[in-house]
């Protein structure tokens, strides 16, 4: 082993639990609680250890009509392409791990005419590898720009998309899951039924609402509609990225939506892996939530960028190196 890989490997590492000695990456940079590698993610997610990772929460790069930069996959050739990532995913993934997956929706070239691919690749990933769907969400972005142009603001013949479907898939029936961590705050009218008390009656469709309706749980156990703006205008990532002249990545998720899946489905110290990890918004939401992770990326100018994310976080060698 290289002194730079011994240096790696602390007790609890992320590394440390999900590698073995003789096959461990080498960081592109590294924090308290994970590591970023710079790398095709194929080859590193073959060298990781069978159910080993509590967590797979990524939004691969879109089967989109109109390429990224990045380089997507046409629909069709979507779902072979993903399933090579997929099988390793469900060899790495813990007994009651998660894997959660964040798909945008794409137009037929040419036509105002929407592909099914995330369905196609739903049924593929439960059919043919044998994911449960544990429970589909959905992504609301209410400041999502009209498009195609040329269907919704030229012709006025489609609306707005604004919404992501998030498939949660699991190895079994039961993923580990709590909802006790993720309540919304009571809403208004909720707060005065707690405070005034609430009559137990039957509801005009039949469901018995009874006493235990008004009990105080701390908070309202959320939908599976998640409303999500990318409001991030005046975060440090995108105010760094200016000062230096990064291109900021252009498909980044809210922060608030790692933290959710991370906080639901993970406790404190187990392993979250992004293997399409872009400006790294999973690796942060992990490090300040406390739990292992690793996060993949193939463009070293997008992980370069999530380094300011950081920024005010200790890195696990900055001691080191100031000493
Ligand atoms: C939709 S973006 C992810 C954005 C990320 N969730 C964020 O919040 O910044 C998908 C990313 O996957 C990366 N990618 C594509 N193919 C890859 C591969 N084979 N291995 C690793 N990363 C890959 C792309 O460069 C892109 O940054």
């Amino acid at each position: 082993m290289t002194s730079s890989k011994k240096k790696l490997v602390r007790e609890g590492d992320s590394l440390q639990k999900i590698f073995e000695y003789n096959t461990l990456p080498i960081p592109y940079y590294s924090m308290n609680n994970g590591h970023a590698i710079c790398s095709d993610s194929l080859p590193i997610l073959k060298k990781i250890k069978d159910n080993s990772v509590n967590l797979i929460l990524t939004s691969p790069p879109f089967a989109l009509t109109r390429k990224k930069e990045y380089g997507n996959k046409s629909a069709e050739e979507y779902v072979e392409w993903f399933t090579t990532f997929a099988t390793e995913f469900k060899r790495i993934l813990t007994e009651n791990g998660s894997f959660v997956l964040d798909l945008g929706s794409a137009y037929l070239p040419g036509f105002p005419i929407k592909s099914i691919y995330q369905y196609e690749l739903l049924i593929h990933l439960c059919n043919k590898l044998n994911f449960y769907l544990a429970q589909d969400f959905f992504h609301y972005n209410p400041s999502r720009l009209p498009s195609p142009a040329e269907w919704v603001t030229v012709r006025r013949i489609r609306v707005k998309d604004s919404v992501n479907v998030v498939w949660w898939l699991s190895k079994n029936p039961h993923p580990k899951a709590d909802n006790k961590k993720i309540l919304k705050p009571y809403s208004a009218s909720m707060k005065l039924l707690l405070k005034n008390g609430y009559k137990a009656k039957l509801r005009p469709s039949g469901h018995d609402i009874s006493q235990n309706f008004s009990k105080n749980n701390n908070g309202a156990i959320p939908p599976n509609l998640l409303e999500l703006a990318n409001t991030e205008s005046n975060s440090q990532y995108l105010r760094l990225c200016k000062k230096h002249g990064l291109k900021p990545h252009p498909a980044r998720f809210p922060k608030d939506f790692a933290t959710f899946f991370i906080n639901f489905l993970t406790d404190e110290d187990d392993i979250v892996l992004d293997p399409f990890a872009g400006s790294n918004t999973t690796g942060y939401a992990a490090e300040i939530l406390n739990r292992k992770w690793l996060s993949i990326e193939i463009r070293k100018d997008y992980l370069e960028g999530s380094k300011f994310r950081f920024k005010d976080q200790q890195d696990l060698f900055a001691s080191k190196r100031s000493a």
